[in-house]
């Protein structure tokens, strides 16, 4: 099934609604290669519910969850809001960047890793948490985090 046929699907299952226009994005986004709405994505999305390109771009700029440009096979979250802030995730920003080898905001060469600060996903009684292609980890200090990367690693890597 080609990248395309599978937006049609999506588009289908909300009947081209372009009042669900957020949540269509969110799903052709995670069906797409790279996991973000390419200008050809935006192109045909528009297309196929008849509203302008621009219209899906204001949607895809206004929206955090929805992103403009490829992530890795791995989306690593870390909270980065009050009380994972507290609960020091900084250590756990450290040992992330310090085992991929790349900052926040960055994607591995290989593209297998893509790190990024998120704000609260509602695992504050777990602190400090990341989110791994939307799996929660939570209670993270420096030696759990290597100890998940290690992990991640051999699942996708190996
Ligand atoms: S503040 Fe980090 S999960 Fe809520």
């Amino acid at each position: 099934m080609n990248e395309y046929s599978q937006i049609d699907r999506v588009l289908q299952r909300y009947h081209y609604d372009s009042k669900a226009l957020v949540n269509i994005l969110q799903e052709v986004q995670e069906t797409c290669k790279g996991r973000y709405i390419s200008e050809a994505t935006a192109e045909y999305v528009a297309e196929r519910l008849d509203v302008t390109k621009s219209n899906v771009y204001e949607v895809v700029t206004f929206f955090a969850a929805l992103r403009e440009h490829p992530v890795g096979e791995v989306l690593i979250q870390l909270c980065n809001s009050t009380v994972c802030k507290v609960k020091k995730n900084i250590e756990v920003k450290n040992a992330l960047e310090e085992a991929l080898g790349i900052q926040m905001g960055e994607t591995t060469k290989d593209k297998k890793f893509t790190l990024q600060y998120t704000t609260c996903f509602g695992a504050c009684d777990v602190s400090p948490a990341v989110r791994v292609n939307k799996v929660v980890y939570g209670n993270l200090d420096r030696e759990t985090t290597l100890a998940l990367i290690a992990k991640l690693r051999r699942e996708h890597c190996e």
